[in-house]
């Protein structure tokens, strides 16, 4: 069984160093002692504040929220995936709605990145899912199908598979408004046909598949634990410490819970 991945994006937060070292402080002290068996956390603060990560509690690793997929060379204001990995960042965000939106990412350079992120083994979160008007439209089939059909373009089953896809509809980023449990569960299982259309059984079980858009402690379990999504994307409510490790407790006894049936 994959662990629950709780993956925290800090977006373009917190503003000062010394909040950052804040943060740090009351995670590692909330985390004392806790020994998560089925939950994972990933960070990915801002690529400035990524040096302040270099020790972590146990069970979290580091992640990036952008990354440039080119090695090394003159682009101006970029950091590489190759910097990144050498910076311990393990994982990387890809394609978020919000430089899809903001910074001119389409399908294409999304797959150019994944593909460039596994290159320099850092597991890429693909993010994918429709706009308000695509949903307004009827679209999010076809939405859903294009963006990961183009993502897995070229990729072998064994690159494939190290593939984190993240739904994450429009409509429910940054506004407190989620789908309904019954919703995502039709989400959840359209790609995971979709996976094993493209992929074949096997390998589609061992893409991880996450929800993110308005996740906190007191959704997660509509949202995302029993819809069987294998972890969330959290935006606004990973900016506490304390929240994030309420989730993770949340998702771990919901875990073992199942285990012990
Ligand atoms: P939110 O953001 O949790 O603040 O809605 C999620 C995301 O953008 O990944």
């Amino acid at each position: 069984m994959n662990p629950f991945l709780f993956v925290a994006n800090f977006k373009m937060n917190p503003v000062s160093p010394s909040e950052i070292e804040q943060y740090i402080q009351v995670l590692k002290r909330e985390t004392e002692g806790k020994e998560w068996q089925h939950t994972k956390g990933v960070l990915c603060p801002s690529l400035l504040h990524i040096a302040y990560f270099h020790s972590l509690p146990e069970s979290f690793f580091l992640g990036a929220q952008h990354g440039f997929p080119e090695k090394t060379g003159a682009y101006t204001g970029e950091v590489s995936y190759a910097m990144l990995k050498n910076s311990g960042v393990e994982y990387v965000v890809i394609g978020h709605s919000e430089r899809r939106q903001y910074f001119g990412e389409t399908n294409e350079t999304v797959r150019i990145r994944t593909e460039s992120a596994l290159k320099f083994l850092l597991k890429p979160i693909v993010c994918i899912g429709e706009t308000e008007s695509e949903l307004a439209n009827g679209r999010r089939e076809q939405v859903l199908t294009e963006q990961i059909a183009s993502v897995l373009k070229g990729l072998s089953k064994m690159q494939a598979e190290k593939i984190i896809f993240a739904y994450e509809p429009r409509f429910a980023i940054g506004t407190g408004i989620t789908p309904t449990t019954e919703d995502l569960k039709e989400v959840y299982s359209l790609i995971q046909r979709l996976l094993v259309q493209y992929l074949g059984e096997t390998t589609a079980e061992r893409v991880c598949v996450l929800y993110g858009g308005s996740v906190k402690a007191g959704n997660l379990e509509e949202v995302a634990l029993s819809v069987g999504m294998n972890g969330v994307l959290v935006g606004k409510e990973s900016l506490s410490p304390y929240e994030v490790v309420k989730m993770m407790d949340l998702a771990e006894k919901y875990k073992e819970e199942k285990l012990a049936y």
